[in-house]
């Protein structure tokens, strides 16, 4: 068998290579509550890809559990993820902070979002979201926050503004969700996941003040103010006075260059090496 290891670097319109955590910026437009997402899993397939939060620039890569690369299980009735999955740049489930609902501490990573739109979306893609609500997952004693929303450019998100709305319009999408995140570790001999608030979706408010919550423990981060321990700050769009880990175009060119060697060099596994355009 081949194993395809995929790397996806992103770069911006000025031809610079970016962190999908650290530069994007968390909002698309403040004033409406309009979040960017970086879609890392498209809907409908199986590959457990994610922002690599320990390397430098974070590209999405493929997570490797044992020297094998990670899928999810077709969860009956379901087919691989089923939504477009991915995270809110600018954010951090803080493991230091114990979050008074769920009582348990941050997952380590930035936030998660199920995207419910039409439209399947590419990895690498960076969108603009609407929240909608939010589930509070917790696996294996970690907050793992489900934040719900929907493209903004999807024809039907004008009719959706809240929980209240995905359940009217998207009858069965919700439990659905919950049944998916309850029980897509079983096939790999994990116990299901658990929730707090019963299980129950929160509306669009809650949500937004979590995402807020978790975009100060990123601020907090940048600004080397909490450890980081194994986390990867490095970023090229933070201002230099906001952020220690802040470093000039050619450096970040320096991290995609050696990575690109090491691939070109690797000779027991067939490389493939991605390099995606994003106007944000
Ligand atoms: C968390 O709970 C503690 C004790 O109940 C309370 O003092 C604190 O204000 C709460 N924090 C938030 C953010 O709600
Ligand atoms: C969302 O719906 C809840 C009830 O489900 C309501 O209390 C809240 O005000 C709504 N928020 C917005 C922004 O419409």
């Amino acid at each position: 068998m081949v194993a395809f290891f995929i790397q996806l670097f992103l770069f911006n319109s000025d031809g610079k290579y970016i962190s999908p955590f650290h530069d994007i910026p968390m909002y698309a437009d403040e004033a409406q509550n309009i979040f960017h997402m970086v879609v890392e899993v498209p809907r409908w397939t199986n590959a457990k890809m994610e922002i690599a939060t320990k390397d430098p620039l974070n590209p999405i890569k493929q997570d490797v559990k044992k020297g094998n690369l990670r899928y999810v299980a077709n969860v009956f009735p379901h087919k691989g993820y089923i939504w477009n999955y991915g995270a809110i740049p600018q954010t951090w489930e803080d493991p230091g902070h114990k979050d008074n609902d769920t009582g348990c501490c941050g997952d380590n990573d930035p936030i998660d979002v199920c995207e419910i739109g039409n439209k399947v979306c590419c990895r690498g893609d960076v969108i603009k979201v609407k929240v909608l609500g939010v589930l509070a997952m917790i696996d294996e004693g970690e907050t793992d926050w489900k934040v719900i929303a929907i493209n903004v450019d999807d024809p039907e998100a004008k009719d959706l503004n809240n929980i209240s709305d995905v359940k009217r319009l998207k009858p069965g999408y919700l439990e659905a969700t919950v049944d998916w995140f309850r029980r897509y570790k079983v096939p790999d001999g994990k116990p299901e996941n658990q929730f707090a608030f019963n299980g129950e979706f929160k509306d669009k408010d809650f949500a937004t003040e979590t995402i807020k919550a978790t975009h100060g423990f990123w601020k907090a981060l940048i600004s080397q103010q909490t450890n980081a321990g194994e986390l990867n700050c490095k970023n090229t769009c933070v201002s230099e006075g906001d952020s220690p880990f802040c470093c000039s175009a050619d450096e970040a060119k320096a991290v995609v260059d050696r990575v690109r060697t090491l691939f070109l060099l690797s000779i027991n596994l067939f490389t493939v090496l991605l390099i995606v355009y994003t106007d944000d």
